[in-house]
């Protein structure tokens, strides 16, 4: 990627925001929710490809990948009302249908094109496809873990908010009820990423997030969660039960030992 041609694509990307950026008061505020999510996503991206040594190219095309990654967000929003895929429809799909409808990336090479499309498609899936290339799936795994350092800070803030009004954006809706269910935690136990048609109160939300570290790839995203202290903030907001406990201690020695 050519940095003249990033900066063409930012040029793109704020004039596709402009009408969500003119609409009603829920759509402003979720549309700059997901714009400054998207910014920092790129300074995060940046930041790890610089810690594993990038060269700029890539560091460029990462960057991309990161302006783009939730562009389905905003239509998804505007449409459906609500972030939740599984009661909308895929934002990772519906980026990838944005950008060809649009054209936007029909003057790059078809190479790297294919990538950027295929990295913003894969962003949100549970698990990556077999028989990708290894540049794609590493680019995607980088695009993985700066979305997920950002959606930590994101929980954080929250949960450490000063106004007490809820965000059901952010809580996808979820109950705050006592407890958390067995399935969740049996998962983190496994050392699995939690599935969010599990979740049924905040608490589960909360103890997804902590399973997030098992799905994070490379060494600067682990030291990134583990020096900025995402895990205990966590912590604050769930009960103390032993249970809870033996977690965040199995997530705090996988941080420890991956970064
Ligand atoms: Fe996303």
């Amino acid at each position: 990627m050519k940095a003249a041609r990033l900066r063409e694509f930012e040029d793109w990307f704020a004039g596709y925001l402009r009408p969500f950026e003119g609409g009603d008061e829920e759509i402003r505020r979720n549309t700059l929710l997901k714009k400054n999510h998207t910014f920092r996503v790129r300074t995060e991206i940046i930041g790890l490809g610089r810690d594993l040594g990038l060269p700029e190219e890539d560091l460029l095309l990462a960057d991309t990948l990161a302006l783009f990654h939730d562009l389905g967000r905003f239509e998804q929003y505007f449409r459906h009302r609500t972030f939740v895929d599984r009661d909308s429809e895929d934002h990772a799909v519906l980026g990838v249908k944005i950008l060809e409808e649009h054209q936007v990336l029909d003057r790059i090479d078809p190479v790297e094109r294919e990538l950027i499309l295929k990295a913003v498609s894969y962003h949100n899936r549970a698990v990556l496809p077999d028989g990708e290339s290894s540049r794609c799936l590493f680019f995607t795994r980088l695009l993985r873990d700066a979305d997920k350092i950002d959606i930590f800070k994101v929980v954080t803030d929250y949960y450490g908010r000063k106004d007490p009004s809820r965000d059901r954006a952010i809580e996808l809706g979820l109950p705050d009820t006592p407890g958390f269910s067995p399935e969740v935690y049996q998962a983190l136990l496994r050392k699995e990423i939690v599935r969010a048609d599990r979740l049924r109160n905040l608490n589960d939300f909360k103890l997804l997030q902590v399973g997030w570290v098992y799905g994070l790839n490379f060494s600067p995203a682990f030291e990134r969660v583990r020096r900025r202290g995402y895990l205990d903030i966590i912590r604050r907001y769930l009960p103390r039960t032993e249970e809870i406990d033996r977690i965040f201690g199995m997530a705090g020695d996988h941080l420890l030992a991956m970064s």
